[in-house]
């Protein structure tokens, strides 16, 4: 990292794809591996609240509370950038998306490193997100230098984006943190919901996490009974179904549990991506906690391109 190459690292929430985010050759080669356009900003991540306070103000009182209280872990907050920050990074905005994520071995590497990471999902622009060694292999295994094997991610859905800009924080990406523990701790909160256009949500695209295979999303029996639909994967939350299109099934949690099926979404939505079928059924799960996030992933990746 320290001679400009790119390293997949492992977090609490997906893989990342990471590199030096103050220069600028190594920030662009970013870019380029992902496919990802210039104008879809990137992370800077960091290992502690005093070396975030070198790229970004956290002057912002609610700001400083949540750092306090969820740093690290899988919440991301945009802040008004310092100087140092190059604006290939944050896609020629005054703001810069700061993170400090709760996984030991990266946290390990970012306090051995003079300079912090910048570290989109480590999957081609538009995919799935890697919640393994293997799916970052899958897909980016060409391009990067080397993948630091830290197991599954234990969250498996990314980071909460939160927006502050004087007036209401603002939820730009719904992610790993709840909505409602953000709001135990600062009360009142907007919350962006898909915004395929939205100038202060870049990378809020609409069709994103998309899978190859066509990802359907709504009432599984009903979808199955529909003639358009043959050789289909079932991806659901907690019931199993039976039906002879059915060729291959993943339910997210038998026991309805939001933050399992959080874990097991984007490794299911990849297997099922995989298997010899010509659709992906899928269901959206109660909207609270972790569902949103969850419900929000289906709904991007169900969208046309
Ligand atoms: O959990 C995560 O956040 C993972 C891990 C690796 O840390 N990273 C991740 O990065 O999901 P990425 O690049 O896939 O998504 C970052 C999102 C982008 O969609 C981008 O629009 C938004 O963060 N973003 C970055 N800087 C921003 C800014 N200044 N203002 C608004 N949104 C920003
Ligand atoms: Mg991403």
């Amino acid at each position: 990292m320290k001679n400009g190459g790119l390293v997949a690292i492992p977090t609490e929430t997906v893989y990342g794809l990471a590199g030096n985010a103050l220069d600028e050759r190594v920030v662009s080669r970013i870019f380029s591996a992902k496919k990802r356009p210039q104008f879809d900003p990137l992370i800077v991540h960091c290992s502690s609240i005093g070396q975030i306070s070198h790229y970004a103000t956290l002057e912002n009182p609610q700001a400083r509370l949540l750092a306090e209280k969820f740093w690290p872990g899988p919440m991301t907050l945009v802040l008004p950038k310092k100087d140092v920050v190059p604006y290939l990074v944050t896609s020629g905005m005054d703001t810069v998306a700061m993170r400090i994520p709760a996984h030991e071995m990266t946290l390990h590497l970012l306090r051995q490193l003079d300079f912090p990471l910048v570290a989109p999902s480590a999957n081609p622009f538009g995919y799935v997100s890697p919640t393994t060694p293997d799916h970052v292999n899958d897909n980016l295994g060409d391009v990067v230098d080397y993948i630091l094997d830290g197991g599954p991610c234990q969250l498996g859905i990314e980071s909460t984006i939160i927006l502050f800009d004087n007036k209401i924080p603002t939820v730009l990406r719904s992610g790993s943190l709840s909505v409602e523990k953000i709001q135990t701790i600062i009360g009142e909160i907007n919350v962006v919901t898909h915004s395929s256009s939205n100038p202060s949500a870049p990378g809020m695209l609409k069709s994103h996490y998309a899978p190859g295979k066509k990802l359907v999303l709504g009432n599984i029996e009903l979808l199955l009974g529909m003639p358009d639909y043959d050789r289909v994967g079932v991806l659901s939350f907690r019931e199993k179904f039976e039906h002879p299109k059915i060729v291959s099934q993943i339910i997210l949690s038998e026991n309805g549990d939001l933050e399992e099926a959080a874990t097991n979404l984007f490794s299911g939505l990849r297997s099922l991506d995989k298997m010899d079928i010509n659709f992906i059924l899928a269901e959206t799960v109660p909207n609270h906690g972790l569902g949103r996030a969850i419900n929000d992933r289906l709904k991007r990746g169900a969208s046309d391109k």
